[in-house]
């Protein structure tokens, strides 16, 4: 069986079975399970996307694992809301080709055969500054089938971007997050910012868009990578091997007179140990825990130089634009660090965790690896 809303003109006759990357439960690899399931039908306001480009994060791999606890309760398995609605398709880093809209939807029917980035994020309202609350992947299903229906007025149109769709798949969790991170810490031209977990996904787009912009960057990174975030555009290198106060005192010999900003995506035991090395009147931005989401912080190092400490969840719709701005402009240029097919999710997850990449690992559910 067919689906009727579909256009044939632009990219032939949508099957009614799918090739997709299925999460049955909290758990190891095993609970992911690649599996044929029927293509998803576009409601009305919503499009149907083909996938090309699905690049991977470690927020699949943490709500895999249930490994966000809840309140009061740090080890119960939970997503990054809560409860997880399984069985789910991950992947919220969406780049792909408009295939069909949904009935009456006028204007969505106008971005059938458009290639297009998504915003995964699921917003509280409508406005221009509403907080994430949900994530394609996660409270919705996400981008790693061969196809995914998305909200139309989050399909942002990249036509004319000279990124590839690989590329493309790279920028919405990572580059989202970054850009919330740098737009609620007020980070900008001349200031001194370090960001940890330089050469992560997070961390390589901080210290691209924070370069970007203008700031010194010092990339805090393990040994190895120096060369490659040199390149990326960090003005300074920090290795992470040390103890935390050896990092401080590295830090602090770098940067007498204290950082404007830290964005940090480790949080653990660096956390109170750099807290010192931030100059009075300074923001730490935080987005990520891989080092240890629990801390013991000294809080007169807060307030008594007045620190700002600052939470920091994906993106708002003015962020993403923005984004979604520099992408069709060419403004920013996501490295690709390694692609997959689908079917290699296992393996693409194992590598991502090893952490020895630099850039995003892409996956291809679509099969073809070029727009
Ligand atoms: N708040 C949000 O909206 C949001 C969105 C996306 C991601 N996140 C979170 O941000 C964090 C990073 O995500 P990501 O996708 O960038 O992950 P990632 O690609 O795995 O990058 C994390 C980086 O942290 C460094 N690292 C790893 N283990 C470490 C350790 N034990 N101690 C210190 N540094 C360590 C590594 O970089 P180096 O080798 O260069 O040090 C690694 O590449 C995760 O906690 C993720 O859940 C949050």
């Amino acid at each position: 069986m067919e689906q009727p809303t579909q256009d044939p003109t632009v990219e032939g006759r949508v099957p009614a079975v799918m090739r997709a990357a299925v999460l049955t439960g909290f758990g190891g690899p095993e609970v992911l399970q690649i599996r044929d399931v029927p293509v998803p039908v576009p409601g009305s306001g919503e499009l149907l996307v083909r996938v090309t480009a699905a690049a991977v994060n470690n927020t699949d791999l943490w709500t895999r694992r249930g490994a966000y606890g809840l309140p009061g309760q740090p080890d119960a398995l939970a997503g990054w809301r809560g409860p997880v609605a399984f069985p789910r398709i991950q992947g919220g880093d969406i780049a792909g080709v408009v295939v069909a809209a949904g009935d009456g939807d006028g204007d969505g029917r106008s971005a059938v055969g458009r290639r297009v980035l998504v915003d995964p994020a699921i917003y509280d309202g409508p406005g221009p500054d509403a907080n994430p609350v949900g994530l394609l992947g996660s409270e919705a299903d996400g981008g790693f089938a061969q196809y995914v229906v998305v909200p139309a007025d989050r399909a942002h149109d990249m036509t004319g971007s000279p990124l590839t769709d690989e590329q493309l798949s790279c920028l919405p969790v990572a580059y989202g997050t970054a850009t919330g991170m740098l737009e609620r810490a007020g980070i900008g031209a001349g200031e001194t910012v370090l960001v940890t977990g330089a050469s992560g996904g997070v961390g390589l787009a901080l210290v691209q868009l924070a370069a970007a912009r203008g700031a010194r960057v010092v990339a805090l990174t393990a040994p190895g990578k120096g060369d490659l975030l040199r390149e990326a555009g960090a003005a300074a290198i920090v290795h992470r091997d040390a103890a935390p106060e050896a990092t401080a005192d590295a830090v602090a010999e770098l940067v007498p007179d204290g950082l404007d900003a830290v964005a940090d995506v480790v949080g653990g035991a660096l956390l109170p140990a750099l807290l010192p090395t931030v100059r009075d009147g300074g923001r730490w931005v935080i987005a990520g825990a891989v080092a240890g989401p629990e801390v013991a912080v000294d809080l007169r190092r807060l307030y008594l130089h007045n620190v700002a400490l600052i939470g920091s969840s994906m993106h708002t719709p003015a962020h993403f634009s923005r984004l979604a701005a520099d992408a069709v402009a060419g403004r920013v240029v996501p490295w690709v660090a390694e692609r997959h097919d689908l079917a290699e999710i296992h393996t693409a997850q194992a590598r991502f965790a090893r952490s020895a990449h630099v850039g995003k690992i892409v996956l291809l559910p679509a099969g073809d690896r070029r727009p």
